[in-house]
């Protein structure tokens, strides 16, 4: 046991060499008086190593067969928050950056039905190798506060406070480069007199930032506001960009701040690191998103449902442009949809796959022999954990033939650990759900999966992790780590079949 967890470890660490991968087996293995015999090969983008070993107990001699393991050195499109350096490690297939408010989520939507469609489609066929970004008008504490109210997903990176703020990874770090270029030819005190000479409502102290003053105008007067405003801060020396939003927002930022300059800066980073996005889609539904559908080279979203000036630019600016798309669906059901007419790649979520037969396979499963394509071992997943919660709601024909999707994925001899600390036979923990069918139905349990994440540990051997939530009509949301470990498995939906799952709950 202690030789594969060594093994694991050194699979889970790059950068690699051959050496730590035999310092730590070899560290591993001493306790029990063994000699080891590595065989290190390089094959394409992976490393492998053969070894076999003698191993001597209370005097007597093993000689114990070959043993291999694989690791890859594939990796997925990700952010470096410490080096802020965005996709670092591989070129993403699809950056979709997009706004909040009346773009991802829908204010009128309360049971969230685009929001976890989204989320549904993402996990399954984009999280693996395509970066998501929220370009938002609120601060880093409003945003932490809608994310308590609508099921969103964890970002690569966030934009904040009208793109003043470009802030990475689970900490938020922000990128000192851009706060730097920022700094210059700005000054916030002498924004806020003339904010205040003016007689201007301030918004909540929360959405003044360095590089934003915010304030509420009436849209009657929105025309000579700007005009008194802007020559007034230009006679003050400052070069600065006033942006009027939802007929309401005036937002004043340094002249080289906004969405459209935030998300410009943030490709020109990504080239010049070698990882720029092969496709970028903008989405947005306001005047603060108009930026973002003039950065060069993206592809655009204006949601249904979108505020009267992003329309009216749209008539004048979009409408001829085969990259713009001006959705029918709201919100994030928008976006699915321009996903699908702009073709940049599949629009179906597990849940709009599903048929009464189970999930109908977004790709063919891997040929055998073929390595596993990057991906299917998270799609299983999502699509799993998509139907098991349609049979608790009672959304999928109650019949033995379209239960077996869940059971005929199973490996045998494998097993489950629950949140409450019980292992159990994970075939009979998912048989024992079929006689469940519409538990849930009058409650409808709502689930998505974040954070996921999938990594060969060894040929056909693959490690998923994410973070479940659950939800129902008033419930709190509760959330679990989750790990599983599935295997190649010819002729299953996709290709592999489970061995271990883990679940552990999560404090908030
Ligand atoms: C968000 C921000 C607000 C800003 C508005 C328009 O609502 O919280 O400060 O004015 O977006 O950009
Ligand atoms: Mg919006």
């Amino acid at each position: 046991m202690a030789s594969l967890q060594a093994c694991i470890a050194v699979a889970r660490a790059p950068p690699l060499s051959h050496s730590p991968c035999l310092a730590l087996l070899a560290r591993a293995l001493r306790p029990i008086r063994c000699t080891l015999r590595p065989q290190v090969r390089f094959l394409s983008g992976d490393m492998a190593m053969d070894w076999s070993f003698n191993w001597t107990a209370q005097g007597v001699s093993f000689r114990r067969g070959e043993m291999r393991f694989r690791v890859s050195l594939k990796e997925e499109a990700s952010v470096d928050a410490k080096d802020q350096r965005v996709g670092a490690k591989a070129i993403p297939k699809l950056m979709l950056v997009s706004d909040l408010d009346n773009t991802m989520v829908d204010h009128l939507d309360k049971s969230h039905t685009g929001l976890l469609r989204f989320n549904n489609l993402w996990a399954a066929e984009y999280a693996h190798n395509s970066l998501l970004v929220f370009s938002t008008g609120r601060s880093l504490e409003k945003y932490t506060q809608l994310r308590t109210q609508f099921p969103l997903l964890t970002p690569a990176l966030c934009i904040f406070s009208v793109g003043t703020e470009i802030c990475y990874g689970a900490n938020m770090e922000p990128d000192q480069d851009w706060v730097n270029y920022l700094n210059e030819g700005w000054n916030q005190a002498v924004v806020l007199e003339e904010v205040k000479r003016l007689n201007l409502r301030l918004q909540d102290d929360s959405e003044i930032r360095p590089h934003k003053v915010s304030c509420q105008i009436d849209k009657k007067d929105a025309t000579e506001i700007i005009d008194t405003l802007s020559k007034r801060l230009k006679d003050r020396g400052l070069n600065v960009k006033l942006i009027f939003s939802h007929g309401i927002d005036l937002d004043v930022l340094p002249k080289g701040a906004g969405k459209g300059e935030a998300l410009a800066f943030l490709l020109q980073k990504m080239r010049r690191e070698g990882s720029a996005p092969q496709e970028t889609l903008v989405c947005g539904d306001s005047g603060n998103d108009i930026e973002l559908f003039e950065v060069e080279g993206v592809n655009g979203v204006i949601v249904g449902g979108a505020m009267e000036e992003l329309r009216q630019w749209y008539d004048i600016n979009g409408k001829h442009s085969s990259r713009l798309h001006l959705a029918k669906e709201r919100c994030a059901s928008g976006i699915v949809e321009a996903i699908g007419e702009l073709s940049l790649g599949p629009h179906l979520s597990p849940f709009d796959r599903m048929n009464s037969n189970g999930i109908q396979p977004a790709v063919k499963a891997s040929e055998k022999g073929q390595l596993t394509p990057s991906g299917v071992a998270q799609r299983e997943v999502v699509e799993f954990n998509t139907f098991f919660t349609k049979w608790m709601n009672g959304e999928v024909p109650n019949n033995p033939e379209s239960f077996q999707r869940l059971t005929s994925v199973i490996a045998s001899g494998s097993t489950m650990v629950y949140p409450w600390g019980v292992e159990q036979s994970l075939l009979q923990s998912v048989t024992s759900a079929q006689s469940k069918h519409g538990l849930t139905k009058d409650k409808k349990i709502r689930v998505w999966i974040d954070c996921i994440q999938e990594q060969e540990l060894a040929n056909g051997v693959l490690m998923v992790t994410w973070h479940s939530w659950q939800m129902s009509e008033g419930t709190e949301r509760k959330g679990y780590f989750a790990t599983a470990i599935l295997r190649e498995k010819e002729g299953t939906p996709n290709g592999v079949e489970w061995l271990r799952v883990h679940e552990t709950p999560r404090k908030s």
